[in-house]
């Protein structure tokens, strides 16, 4: 993890494990105060001019909606000018040119890459190659294949801090996570985050086939963390603080897997959400298909909308503590 920092810094944003509680409450401080500073006169003004002198590259080469428009809203929140590559067909890759060589082109026009790639470990491997061979600018992973999305999972627990926040915050609660959770990668990063907290319970609840993977069960196993693995998701919902939708994630199926299972028992309506607690909260990263019925949406507890443009103001946070410039929103 030590890789990822500089002089006790964040650098690279690669991993969930690299952020320990006292980052994260600077971080969330940080997005609270530019949510804050948006909302006064010349507040956005003042923003902008905090990294106007830092450029981005946005390298996505996996489908993505608010990962890629939230980073670009953040960025344009700061001041820093974006360029993009979305479809590698459009650049030298189409002549044959190496991902690696690519991404060494962005790494000397801009100051910072967001990356967005379906190979596990490739933001990991990118960030290694440019601090040894090339010129080192942070990488912030915007999600790699089935493996880690550390930035959704840090605006993931934003979220739950801010709606948890007169309730003794995110410890001491039990969270369901429901739906794929073998292949949802913002599942994995959320669970990794949460791991350091304590006096926290964690129900999976998912169909046998797409339960957490072992690797995941054996780090909260080493930990002593309690969990349950259960395919009911009627009888678990009662007790539950927080409640984590996912849809499925059939892109990765090698051979029609998904079509094996019935996802509707993954999914909730406004019955099944009449019999959660009324202070608890739904989140849910989105893109959903059918395992949140739009009727569910104007109920207080739904969350995702407000998660979403939380996200926005965390990834904005993010880019001020990685260029150090985190402690200029005094100044205002
Ligand atoms: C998630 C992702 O890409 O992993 N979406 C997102 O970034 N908000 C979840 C998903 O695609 O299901």
């Amino acid at each position: 993890m030590a890789h990822y920092m500089r002089s006790e810094r964040l650098y690279h944003v690669m991993l969930p494990q690299q952020f320990e509680e006292a980052l994260m409450e600077r971080l969330f401080d940080t997005a609270d105060l530019i949510k804050e500073i948006t909302r006064k006169s010349n507040g956005s003004g003042f923003l902008k001019s905090v990294l106007q002198h830092k450029k981005a590259m946005l390298y996505f080469t996996q489908p993505s909606t608010r990962t890629f428009l939230s980073f670009l809203g953040a960025c344009q929140l700061v001041g820093m000018d974006t360029a993009e590559v979305r479809d590698p067909s459009l650049s030298s890759e189409y002549k044959g040119e190496s991902q690696e060589d690519g991404v060494r082109v962005f790494s000397s026009y801009f100051d910072c890459i967001v990356m967005r790639d379906p190979k596990p470990g490739f933001c990991e491997y990118m960030a290694y190659l440019l601090d040894t061979t090339g010129r080192s600018v942070p990488i912030l992973n915007g999600g790699s294949g089935k493996d880690q999305h550390p930035t959704q999972a840090l605006l993931d627990l934003y979220t739950m801090h801010r709606s948890f926040l007169s309730r003794g915050g995110i410890r001491k609660k039990r969270y369901a996570f429901v739906g794929d959770l073998l292949r949802g990668r913002a599942v994995r990063s959320v669970v990794f985050l949460l791991s350091q907290y304590q006096d926290l319970e964690f129900h999976f609840v998912a169909p046998d086939a797409f339960q957490i993977a072992p690797d995941l069960e054996d780090h909260l196993k080493t930990l002593g963390i309690s969990h349950h693995l259960s395919e009911d998701l009627e009888s678990v919902l009662p007790e539950m603080d927080c409640v984590y939708m996912t849809r499925l994630q059939d892109e990765y199926d090698l051979s029609g897997e998904s079509q094996l299972v019935d996802y509707s028992r993954y999914s909730l309506d406004l019955g099944k959400v009449k019999n959660m607690k009324p202070e608890s909260i739904i989140l849910h990263p989105l893109p959903r298909r059918d395992e949140i019925h739009p009727e569910v949406d104007a109920d207080p507890r739904a969350m995702y909308w407000r998660q979403l443009r939380n996200g926005m103001y965390l990834r904005a946070a993010l880019l001020l503590h990685v260029f150090g410039a985190a402690h200029r929103l005094q100044e205002y």
